[in-house]
């Protein structure tokens, strides 16, 4: 039934099938949000339904939690849970150290504090996202509406002091009004296409007032499985220093898919 997705999809479904095999029973999981995450949402929901698994999960975005009751995660806010044993959620690039940039998706803010108040996380991707230094796609920047202009001037100033390749920032819009985050906030989107030291960036952008968090998720993943088409997964460990490659079995997700199509 897989035949059926487009490879992209293929890839994006088997990162998150296997993704979900660290989920154990009773767990506080952080859900994370996009497209490869939706999946893993859709897996977990099969997991709850299907094999009974107790699972409680803390959403990133309201899309994410909407999906997850409708396929039978319990939602709890993170005040509720306060502590996670682990987040499941997508990237829009890696880089060969598990450094990331997120927040294509808009939901960087709540992605951060969940994965940081998680034992672990895990990131489901493919191929495409994998750059050999950050910066290609736009570095996202959650700033409050408030001097959003003057906050976007301060960036472009700092970004003259750092080694990155590109400079410019624009506001991320909905149509032609700004894009708004589940907070009510503003995101930049910062085109640097090379950002040689994300640390530096990531520090001096959040000491600039106005700024509220940015989509650079350094140090933070511990293990990163990589979706194939073809339905195989690498999985990388940057804690034990693994890299191991497995075949996902995917014979019994014809019901996921109708879920899909319906
Ligand atoms: C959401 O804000 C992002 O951080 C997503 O994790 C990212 O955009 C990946 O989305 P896709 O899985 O749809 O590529």
């Amino acid at each position: 039934m897989t035949a059926e997705l487009s490879p992209i999809d293929k890839a994006k479904y088997v990162a998150a099938r296997r993704a979900v095999e660290f989920v154990e029973d009773g767990m506080r999981v952080g859900l994370g949000t996009g497209s490869t995450a939706a999946w893993m949402v859709r897996c977990l929901g099969e997991l709850v339904r299907e094999e009974g698994m107790m699972i409680t999960g803390v959403a990133t975005s309201t899309r994410t939690a909407d999906l997850a009751r409708e396929v039978g995660v319990t939602i709890k806010t993170l005040d509720e849970v306060r502590w996670l044993d682990l987040t499941i959620d997508g990237a829009d690039e890696y880089d060969p150290n598990l450094n990331l940039i997120k927040g294509g998706g808009g939901a960087l803010l709540h992605e951060k504090i969940v994965a940081t108040a998680s034992d672990q996380m895990v990131v489901i991707a493919d191929l495409t996202k994998q750059v050999d230094t950050l910066g290609a796609f736009p570095l996202p920047v959650e700033i409050i509406p408030f001097g959003w202009q003057t906050t976007k001037a301060l960036i472009e100033e700092m970004l003259s002091n750092v080694d990155v390749l590109g400079r410019s920032a624009s506001l991320r819009l909905s149509g032609t009004e700004p894009f708004k985050t589940d907070e009510g906030n503003y995101i930049l989107d910062l085109h640097l296409r090379r950002i040689a030291q994300p640390a530096q960036v990531s520090l001096v952008l959040n000491q600039i007032p106005g700024v509220v968090e940015n989509g650079l998720f350094l140090d933070i993943c511990d293990v990163l499985v990589i979706g194939n088409a073809d339905g195989t997964v690498e999985v990388r460990d940057i804690n034990n220093g693994t890299i191991e490659h497995e075949r996902v079995d995917v014979s019994d997700s014809d019901n996921l898919f109708d879920e899909v199509r319906d």
